[in-house]
């Protein structure tokens, strides 16, 4: 079976609205109503309706200025600011579904660890076990600063900081051990004492006593996901991830991508198929193959646009950790020629875009390069749907991230067009056999 989630890219943030920006049909009353559930609820029921396993929820908490040393352009343009705190939001979206998991991320620099634990394990019970953990390390200073550091840590001891924030989140989480919670009525006795214990960890990053002050939910560690793609990404996603997203540019790197974790995850003693891979793609679905091409012409056109350029140079500054202001570089400088060294942020995100383009010009990579492909998935849905099985035939599993603009249009193609075209060939499931997140990763 392939396994399909959707990337809220946005977060719960500003979704596409701009018409200059290239975004601006279909994209309804975003710009107002961006902040209220009704969006967000209709993402869920109609990936619940589609078969998803889950939606991934972006979170940055900064209001960036390292593109040309000014917010202006963050603000003008509501590129990764304003955004709320995506947590409230996971309740709402499951309220109205039954199946489907919420992936919301927290970051290890954001959320100290008994504080993540906690609030995870309340989210496990709100949503009768359907979220998972996005764990990430944050990306840029201004998130660092914002959260009392004098500037970020550097990319591989973020990782580092990282594991020792996932051990400490899942200490926590089971430090009521199974059968603590007795809930006798008769004998009123709630919880047997000697079987919830501290776990008095002292580490060089975080330190916690414990015990969690609430009881486990239904999942009681509740699934992690990653996507760091680096050395350390990859390690850390192998020690401790349910699923992976991955950016790969072809089927052959997804291949390789997938071999090389599985192979790290089984160092680690864990079964890698309990760790489902799934990568990026941004699909182009119309009624025929030929208005999909011509669709995807009008994106790759729209991608010279002004607005848009701003938005790619203005999106690797942001990657870069926002140490390279790409705004500041004459767009016409050889790839080869930019000092890439300071960079500090995304590493492996980075790499994707100037992969092979040492000897294009900032200008040339802008208007050409993507960080995530179609993957050639563009055509009618049926088409669509056929070649997905193809490249999953090849790939080996596991399944995909949808990463499209969050629009209703999108969903409606997605939910009603593509996943009903996959169904039909038997490529996804037709209803869920179990009601956790991680019985959803764990179908076969
Ligand atoms: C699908 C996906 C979702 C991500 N979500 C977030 C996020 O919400 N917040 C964040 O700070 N970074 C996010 N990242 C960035 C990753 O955590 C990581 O920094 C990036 O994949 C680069 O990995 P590397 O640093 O190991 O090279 C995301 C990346 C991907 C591919």
């Amino acid at each position: 079976m392939i396994h399909l989630g959707w990337f809220l890219g946005a977060g719960f943030g500003i979704q596409p609205w701009s018409e200059k920006g290239g975004d601006g049909l279909w994209t309804g009353s975003n710009v107002t109503d961006w902040m209220k559930p009704d969006i967000y609820v209709d993402l869920a029921t109609s990936m619940e309706r589609a078969g998803f396993d889950y939606i991934l929820i972006e979170d940055t908490a900064m209001v960036e200025d390292s593109y040309q040393g000014t917010a202006e352009t963050s603000l003008r343009r509501g590129f990764m600011a304003p955004k709320n705190d995506p947590m409230p939001l996971v309740p709402l979206m499951t309220q109205r579904t039954k199946h489907i998991g919420i992936i919301p991320t927290a970051s290890v620099i954001q959320y100290p660890p008994y504080l993540a634990a906690r609030l995870f394990a309340t989210l496990d019970h709100l949503t009768e076990g359907r979220v998972g953990m996005n764990v990430v390390t944050s990306v840029t200073d201004r998130v660092a600063q914002n959260y009392g550091y004098a500037e970020h840590f550097e990319h591989d001891e973020r990782y580092l900081m990282a594991q020792e924030w996932v051990d400490v989140v899942q200490q926590l989480q089971g430090s009521w051990k199974p059968g603590a919670v007795l809930a006798d009525v008769w004998n009123a006795v709630y919880a047997d004492h000697t079987k919830v214990q501290p776990i008095d960890f002292v580490g060089k990053y975080f330190s916690s006593r414990g015990p969690l002050n609430t009881i486990p939910g239904p999942q009681g560690r509740p699934p992690i996901a990653s996507a760091g793609g680096s050395e350390a990404g990859r390690d850390l996603a192998a020690r401790y991830d349910d699923t992976m997203m991955s950016l790969s540019k072809s089927v052959e790197e997804m291949k390789e991508y997938r071999l090389d974790m599985r192979r790290r995850v089984a160092v680690y003693g864990r079964d890698p198929d309990a760790v489902k891979f799934l990568f990026l793609v941004t699909p182009v679905i119309a009624e025929t193959d030929a208005e999909a091409q011509e669709k995807k012409k009008a994106m790759a056109a729209a991608r010279l646009s002004d607005a848009s350029i701003e938005y790619n140079l203005w999106n690797m500054s942001y990657t870069s950790g926002g140490r390279i202001d790409f705004g500041a570089i004459d767009p016409d400088t050889l790839i080869r020629d930019i000092d890439f060294s300071r960079q500090n942020g995304e590493n492996s995100s980075v790499a994707a875009i100037f992969q092979n383009s040492a000897d294009l010009s900032l200008r040339e990579v802008v208007a050409t390069s993507y960080q995530i492909t179609d993957l050639g998935l563009v055509g009618s849905p049926d088409t669509v749907a056929a070649r997905m099985g193809e490249i999953m035939d090849e790939v080996g599993g596991d399944g995909f991230l949808f990463y499209l603009p969050t629009t209703r249009r999108n969903m409606a193609e997605v939910a009603d067009g593509l996943a009903p075209a996959l169904r039909r060939r038997g490529l996804i499931r037709d209803g869920y056999s179990g009601t956790t997140l991680r019985e959803n990763l764990l179908e076969h």
